[in-house]
């Protein structure tokens, strides 16, 4: 039977989201509660607008401008997580406005679960001017473990100056954190290319020593050449793997000339000259005709990493009962994360809320 979607129905953004977040709670084994309620508070003012209506914001987290996207990530010990990022929009939105309600999220999330802001207070002055440019200011990225307890993360925008600032603010950040010569290393890999775009800044709001700093650059028409280098500011991992992984899930493709392909490092306190982590995030949408497409190639994938492809078609199955080969863009990304001692798979699925990736023809 054709399920009647929602905006026909007279719901909202929050009961569509938090309907399809039910589900993957339900696929990843954790209780729905506590996701439901963060999800209900990020989306602040976009919460309770009727789906009939437009976005209420045009934001860059998903291609229709839903302002959550879902990820499940596995680890090769089998390890689930369900992650959210999500901006979070006031009832009046434009750049200042938003980043004032993202300001004001932080403060109440730390209150309630009593986060160190000291880290995010040491570099905030950087990502915060009075007239914020660029495509966001601040977004969220809440992650639940096993347990179904939440930590959170904070990407900041390294654009938000204009991008010709962007390599010295970046530079500041990781001076003031300690991190100046690892900030050097991932230049020297994946800087090097005008095409190479700092697009996030990311700060764990976690304690303790293994809480993360992370950089994500777009690496814009890079061929599979280009992200190996990159991934061989990491020492202890194979950057052949990289390769493979591209080659898997878009195979024939010389050079990513439509969405980027990007990099991302982590870095904890002890990572002084060089990160410790390496992820590759491929924009599958853009290599693929559709989401049928993309569904065998992530299986695949899944397969070689020896991750159960029943996963997948749970994940897909929570968010919509839409024919796969109608569109592209259900499954946005996929990125695969390399650490000397652990690998990772993330699938990145969107709402479609506002009708999914636009058809490109
Ligand atoms: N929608 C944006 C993009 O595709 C931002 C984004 C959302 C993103 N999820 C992501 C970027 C995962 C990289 C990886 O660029």
């Amino acid at each position: 039977m054709e399920q009647v979607p929602m905006s026909a129905t007279g719901g909202t953004l929050g009961d569509l989201t938090k309907h399809q977040l039910r589900n993957l709670c339900r696929v990843v084994s954790i209780d729905e509660s506590e996701p439901v309620r963060l999800l209900g508070r990020v989306l602040g003012s976009a919460d309770s607008r009727p789906l009939s209506r437009p976005p209420l914001w045009q934001s860059d987290i998903a291609d229709d401008a839903t302002p959550v996207e879902f990820s499940v990530q596995i680890n090769d010990t089998g390890e689930r997580h369900l992650r959210i990022l999500a901006e979070t929009l006031p009832e009046h939105p434009s750049p200042a406005a938003n980043l004032g309600a993202a300001r004001d999220l932080v403060s109440s999330l730390s209150e309630r679960y009593g986060l160190p802001l000291d880290r995010l207070r040491a570099i905030e002055d950087l990502f915060t001017p009075d007239e914020p440019q660029g495509h966001f200011s601040w977004w969220f990225s809440f992650i639940f473990d096993a347990a179904g307890r939440p930590k959170f993360k904070v990407y900041l925008n390294p654009a938000i100056r204009g991008p010709e600032r962007s390599d010295e603010i970046c530079a500041e950040a990781f001076r003031r954190l300690g991190l100046e010569e690892a900030f050097h290393t991932v230049g020297a890999h994946a800087l090097q290319r005008a095409q190479d775009e700092l697009t996030f800044f990311a700060l764990d709001l976690d304690h303790g020593p293994q809480s993360r700093v992370k950089l994500y650059i777009s690496q814009h028409d890079a061929t599979t050449d280009d992200v190996i280098r990159a991934a061989g500011a990491v020492p202890g991992i194979s950057p052949g793997q990289v390769g493979d992984f591209c080659r898997l899930l878009a195979p024939g493709t010389a050079r990513f000339s439509g969405r980027p392909l990007v990099s991302s490092y982590s870095l904890v306190e002890s990572d002084r000259d060089k990160p410790s982590n390496y992820s590759i995030y491929l924009p599958l949408r853009d290599y693929v005709p559709d989401d049928s497409v993309s569904r065998e190639r992530v299986r695949r994938h899944l397969r070689e990493y020896e991750i159960d492809p029943a996963m997948l078609d749970e994940v897909i199955g929570s968010l919509t009962e839409r024919e796969l080969s109608a569109n592209a863009g259900l499954l946005a990304h996929i990125s695969l994360r390399l650490s000397p001692d652990q690998t990772g798979t993330t699938v990145y699925a969107s709402s479609e809320a506002y009708g999914g990736t636009p058809v490109q023809r």
